[in-house]
């Protein structure tokens, strides 16, 4: 084997961007481009419920003796629970099964490589346009991704009825990825009454949910964000959650999520369980676990957990709060172009709708940073840079 004779491969959109703006030394440059919370000071913080949980771990912790495929189980049930809620009925007949995995991405790729061990001819569908590394982490698993119509970029919309249609045509045998809350890149929600039709045609095609939940709390809440996940859930005989702790308890290096299995009973989840625990090893054997302690301890604590319900508020109403502040200060420079969807979309993600061209301008004339597509993460905003942008964008339009 020559490994002189590979060619380089591109640096990842999201990732490079990371490092092209470390290296630029403009005083007034700004990151609009990966997905991470930012405060006023452009700092991402450690949450003081986060601090005071790894404090806990700290004085109790006793060995660092192997846990096992499956991870923690504490974290595991309380990591659903949060998910499905204590009483939903997935949950009383005892049909879910969780694992805790490597960060979001990797409760992804346990999911595709569970999904191809369950029906290796599957097809994964994925909005379009979905989260960059959606695609390239299903296809290394040799699963082949196919996508349904969802966002408008001319009018801003959902393409629901396009989405609709072409999902009625998704076999039994495949599997439909959606987003929970927050949908990245686009911002852009189905609405509770549009997760009815949804969970309906899941449930009438009997085609397999994925949902990936890596925003709970950054939409509308906790429980609303939740309203999809519990809504398929409740509807279906089999289901994949993928949930991630990066940036809801912003534990994002710690490498913390999970990967849930739902099977039509008790017995049917104990046999898939089995078939995951098997991907688990083959993979990385077993998760890391102090990202995992750490989230058990806050939500196993009443207090630490109300803590962290109104830490994840600030940082929510940060988000919709720089929202409208990019939308009224564009208003205010006079700028024709209506950009007043950016306040009314969720989460961390909106398209501002920039040509790349425009884009690759503003990098360099600028040192704005956001990816090709101008897909820009809003807590890169800030009361002391929104003039210097929104003069940026009117600048490149
Ligand atoms: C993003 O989309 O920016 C985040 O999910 C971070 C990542 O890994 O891409």
């Amino acid at each position: 084997m020559k490994f002189d004779s590979l060619s380089p491969m591109p640096a990842d959109p999201i990732l490079g961007l990371m490092t092209q703006y470390r290296l630029d030394n403009h005083p007034h440059k700004i990151d609009l481009g990966v997905g991470v919370y930012k405060d006023e000071a452009g700092h991402t913080p450690i949450l003081a419920c986060v601090k005071a949980a790894e404090q806990h771990r700290i004085d109790t912790e006793e060995t660092k003796v192997y846990i096992g495929p499956t991870g923690s189980a504490d974290f595991n049930q309380l990591i659903a629970e949060l998910a499905f809620s204590a009483s939903h009925q997935v949950i009383e007949q005892n049909r879910v099964r969780t694992v805790s995995t490597p960060g979001g991405t990797g409760a992804l790729r346990v999911a595709a490589d569970f999904i191809k061990r369950v029906n290796p001819q599957a097809v994964i569908w994925v909005s379009d346009p979905t989260w960059a590394n959606h695609t390239g982490l299903f296809e290394a698993a040799g699963i082949t991704v196919k996508t349904y119509p969802y966002y408008d970029h001319d009018n801003k919309t959902l393409k629901f009825d396009e989405m609709l249609a072409c999902l009625e045509q998704v076999s039994s045998d495949d599997v439909v990825l959606l987003h929970a809350c927050c949908h990245n890149p686009s911002g852009m929600d189905l609405t509770n009454a549009q997760w009815d039709q949804i969970a309906t045609l899941a449930s009438d095609k009997s085609f397999t949910p994925l949902i990936d939940m890596a925003y709970q709390g950054f939409g509308d809440g906790v429980d609303e964000d939740a309203y999809g996940v519990r809504t398929v859930a409740a509807q279906v005989e089999s289901m994949i959650l993928c949930s991630s702790c990066s940036k809801n308890f912003g534990l994002y290096r710690e490498r913390i999520g999970a990967c849930s299995i739902i099977g039509k009973d008790s017995q049917a989840a104990d046999i898939a369980f089995s078939v995951l625990l098997y991907v688990v090893r083959c993979i990385y054997s077993m998760p890391p676990a102090h990202g995992a302690a750490i989230v058990e301890t806050i939500l196993g604590s009443q207090e630490l957990k109300q803590q962290w319900l109104d830490e994840l508020a600030v940082m929510r109403n940060r988000i919709n709060g720089n929202r409208a502040m990019l939308v009224d200060q564009l208003k205010a420079l006079g700028v024709q172009r209506d950009f007043s969807f950016i306040a009314s979309q969720k989460g961390m993600f909106s398209f501002l709708g920039i040509n790349p061209q425009q884009v690759a301008e503003i990098q360099t004339k600028h040192s704005v940073y956001m990816v090709d597509s101008s897909r820009i993460s809003i807590a890169g905003i800030g009361e002391a840079n929104v003039d210097y942008l929104a003069k940026a964008i009117a600048d490149v339009l």
